[in-house]
């Protein structure tokens, strides 16, 4: 029986060490209720009685012995499991993270946004007005009647005979003027059509931002001290600006205005053309029969306007010299900004 013993506990111990051995079962197999050791156990009634002590504290020795060696398997099973598991699911701290992509604002939008920024500061509100416009405000209320020259420049795209897409953000100025009695000082950013064809310098959508102000005794000058701070501070502190004749329906007088060339300072270069200055703005002195049109009284009030175009900041400051990038939606293009 001594020696079935010792036979019992060589072979547990041998299986149990063998690697990837079922514990479960080797438990059940030796000491479960129908285990070898249980049967062992069961046959030591046929003992003498001096036997019986010696084989019954042996078994229990053996038990405890394999119990031991289960327990101390299952423990480094659990431990070599959990190596694993840290081996294989280790994190590279170093390794870089990786990118979020995240949109950027349009350059049309940054440049639009510069400019409310820099009027706001000067005290001016946002006024908007419809896209989608009448004849009467974007061109009768302006002086430009039915049949004027005027119109040939600023051919846009009718829905009736007198409904059109607004060729200028200038139609804003009547809408305020005919709402409010001054003191005026707004300017109008927004999308304005024209029906010409696509190119380098043209497209039949491009922006505009409009000023107003309108009071007791404005005068040109401060046409042009507004024109300048504005100059300034867009396109830097040196900046100059320059006042041409010029000629526009609902001004009078009227002027083109220019800053001097931010990339060579006015000696003159590419991108002035050699001229020194560069064209932005188109500004006056509102017209008397614009006021009278809009319900404003040109014997105590004046006023002075001005009109932007966005795209050609946008292309002066970015040195974009095709207008159509700035409408292809190429992210390449896009992510430069
Ligand atoms: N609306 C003019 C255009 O689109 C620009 C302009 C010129 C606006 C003179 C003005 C202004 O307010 O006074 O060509």
């Amino acid at each position: 029986m001594k020696e079935k013993l010792r036979k019992i506990a060589e072979e547990a111990a041998a299986a149990i060490s063998e690697s990837g051995a079922d514990l479960e079962a080797l438990r059940i197999k030796y000491l479960g209720k129908k285990g070898e050791l249980t049967a062992v156990l069961r046959g030591m009634g046929a003992l003498s009685a001096e036997e019986r002590p010696v084989i019954g504290q042996m078994a229990n020795e053996i038990r405890a012995d394999i119990e031991a060696k289960l327990e101390s398997r299952r423990e480094s099973a659990a431990a070599e499991a959990l190596q694993k598991k840290l081996e294989s699911e280790k994190i590279d701290v170093t390794v870089p993270a990786k990118k979020v992509s995240v949109g950027k604002m349009h350059p049309i939008s940054l440049v639009q946004r510069q400019l409310e920024e820099i009027f706001l500061g000067m005290g001016y509100e946002i006024a908007e007005g419809p896209e989608v416009e009448y004849d009467y405000y974007n061109f009768q209320a302006l002086n430009i009647p039915e049949d004027h020259p005027a119109r040939d420049t600023q051919d846009t795209f009718y829905i009736t005979d007198n409904i059109l897409l607004r060729s200028q953000t200038s139609p804003v100025q009547a809408r305020v003027m005919e709402k409010t009695q001054p003191p005026i000082k707004i300017i109008s950013p927004g999308r304005v059509y024209r029906s010409d064809a696509v190119d380098a310098t043209h497209s039949p959508l491009f922006h505009q931002v409009e000023g107003l102000v309108v009071d007791k005794g404005v005068t040109m000058g401060d046409l042009k001290g507004t024109l300048e701070s504005f100059a300034k501070t867009m396109f830097g502190e040196e900046t100059r600006i320059r006042f041409r004749p010029h000629h526009f329906p609902f001004t009078e007088p009227s002027a083109e205005i220019d800053v001097s060339c931010f990339a060579c300072g006015g000696e003159g270069c590419r991108l002035c053309k050699g001229e020194g200055w560069i064209e932005i703005l188109g500004g006056g002195m509102v017209h008397p029969q614009v006021l009278r049109n809009c319900g404003i009284d040109p014997e105590v009030y004046s006023g002075f306007a001005f009109g932007l175009g966005v795209e050609r900041i946008v292309m002066l400051k970015y040195h974009i010299d095709d207008m159509r990038h700035l409408y292809e939606n190429d992210v390449r293009f896009l992510h430069q900004f």
